[in-house]
């Protein structure tokens, strides 16, 4: 199996349940933990904008409610309805918080999946 199809094909599952009324962006994310954990998010959109959330943190941080702190990302897959775009900067960040140097980040660029790690989507993280 491609499991960055599987996690592609869930990502696009969940985006179709997307609450996005103010964008009509709908993004859904999907990703596997180092301990095999399948989790995934949609964005949730809000009429106070700021309080919109990404699906990538929808699903990171579904993730950690299930495996606790020491959940690990191995692979995440990112995409929206009709719409092709990379994780935001801030889902980067969070993304970080969590991911391992291996860790594959799974989007569509014309059409085709591309992966790339942390350090390649966000260098120089911040870190405490
Ligand atoms: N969005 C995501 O869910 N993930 C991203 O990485 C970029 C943006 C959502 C937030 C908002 O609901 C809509 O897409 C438009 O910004």
């Amino acid at each position: 199996m491609s499991h960055a199809s599987d996690l592609m094909t869930l990502a696009l599952d969940v985006a179709t349940r997307a609450y996005a009324p103010y964008s009509r962006y709908q993004v859904g994310c999907a990703l596997l933990t180092s301990t095999g954990g399948l989790f995934s998010g949609c964005n949730v959109e809000n009429a106070s904008y700021g309080l919109t959330i990404c699906a990538e943190r929808n699903a990171i941080f579904h993730a950690v409610a299930e495996e606790g702190p020491e959940m690990r990302i191995a692979s995440l897959a990112v995409v929206a309805l009709e719409q092709e775009f990379p994780p935001c900067g801030a889902c980067r960040q969070v993304i970080s918080e969590f991911a391992l140097p291996d860790t594959e980040i799974w989007f569509l660029k014309r059409g085709k999946l591309v992966s790339k790690t942390v350090a390649e989507l966000l260098p120089s993280t911040f870190q405490l």
